[in-house]
């Protein structure tokens, strides 16, 4: 079955199909109105969400499927204690593909252990948004014509970003990335991203204090929200929060072409005047978002029990009773899931949920 819980479940090649085919419905949208007529999906939304989950539910539309689902889990019977595999077991008798959102780390990856249908990873916590992504890399190909070669900065929470950890993921199958990271100590990019992915993969990274000393080389400025609901403490937000801003000043200092990616939603670092710059892309990124969810619940659906387009299988579980992963936002700290792990080519072992490093 395939499903897309993190962005290295698709190949580099799926990607670019469904990139290519978000481009083909951008560009014919009346050849795939239809498509999904008699088609269901799932949106499972245990986490708030305006454009995740409303894109999805208007990409469906526009194929002329059908959405069924809920925005709160309070109002399913997730309030009387169901578990995450119940649940999912449950909606795969009524729909063919789930999209789901939750504040649990793994709890999508989880679910996949019983689910019928593909579930789609609408965000996890701090840990993976690998629809963002797929939005992020059609609106990066729109706006500069490519993907291969770019300088992009990351700017602001990347300790929490989980579209940030998704994106750099991302962009380790491409050919010729620079990536920046500009971010107070407080909210560095997790060392799980910088060894298993950048240095594994040898993308080369620089971190740097100020937007201002890198603004000149970046073709991409991905600005991110200093997310709130991930701090523990909130005298450690309180430090943080304003630390990152961008204005027309600073977008002064930037190439002609460069393209401005946020996922929103924003609070307070961009200021509504880079708004109107021509290089502000955040909302048009907004509507490739469901351009791309178009493509790609069409693929999925395409791919769903094709042995060519199956799930990565070169891991194994390590199974250890004796080990416990650390991170209490995790599925196995919340729900009866095993604690299993994966050992890296470093020798590190991490969480097979949740990434989070146990030894
Ligand atoms: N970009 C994004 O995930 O936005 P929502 O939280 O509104 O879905």
């Amino acid at each position: 079955m395939k499903h897309l819980i993190d962005p290295t479940d698709l190949t580099k090649p799926e990607i670019d199909e469904i990139i290519s085919l978000a481009q083909d419905i951008i560009a014919h949208r009346e050849r795939y109105q239809g498509s999904m007529s008699h088609k269901k999906l799932a949106t499972l939304f245990y986490e708030p969400s305006t454009r995740t989950r409303l894109s999805f539910t208007s990409a469906m539309m526009e194929l002329g499927g059908n959405v069924l689902g809920f925005s709160d889990a309070r109002s399913s019977s997730v309030s009387k204690g169901e578990s995450v595999q119940d649940t999912v077991r449950v909606v795969g008798c009524f729909a063919d593909v789930i999209a789901m959102r939750h504040h649990i780390e793994g709890a999508q990856l989880y679910a996949t252990e019983v689910s019928t249908v593909p579930i789609i990873n609408a965000g996890d916590g701090s840990h993976s948004h690998p629809t963002q992504t797929l939005t992020d890399l059609l609106t990066i190909q729109r706006e500069l014509g490519h993907i291969d070669g770019i300088t992009i900065g990351f700017c602001g929470d990347l300790r929490f970003g989980r579209t940030v950890h998704s994106l750099i993921k991302a962009l380790s199958r491409y050919k010729d990335i620079k990536v920046i990271l500009i971010a107070p100590d407080e909210l560095k990019l997790p060392d799980y991203i910088k060894q298993d992915v950048c240095e594994r993969t040898g993308i080369p990274y620089r971190e740097v204090a100020t937007m201002e000393e890198v603004m000149g080389e970046l073709d991409v400025l991905y600005m991110t929200r200093v997310q709130k609901e991930r701090f523990l403490d909130e005298d450690e937000f309180d430090r943080v929060k304003d630390s990152f801003v961008l204005d027309a000043a600073r977008m002064a200092l930037a190439k002609e072409k460069m393209a401005v990616l946020h996922p929103l939603p924003r609070v307070n670092e961009i200021l509504t005047e880079v708004d109107a710059d021509p290089r502000a892309a955040y909302f048009r990124q907004v509507e490739n978002g469901k351009f791309v969810r178009e493509a790609l619940i069409v693929k999925l659906l395409e791919w769903k029990d094709d042995p060519e387009h199956g799930m990565p299988s070169d891991e194994t579980p390590v199974e250890d009773p004796e080990l416990r992963c650390p991170n209490k936002k995790c599925i196995c700290n919340n729900e009866h899931a095993p604690h299993r792990f994966r050992r890296t080519e470093n020798g590190v072992l991490r969480c097979w949920y949740c990434d989070s490093k146990v030894r």
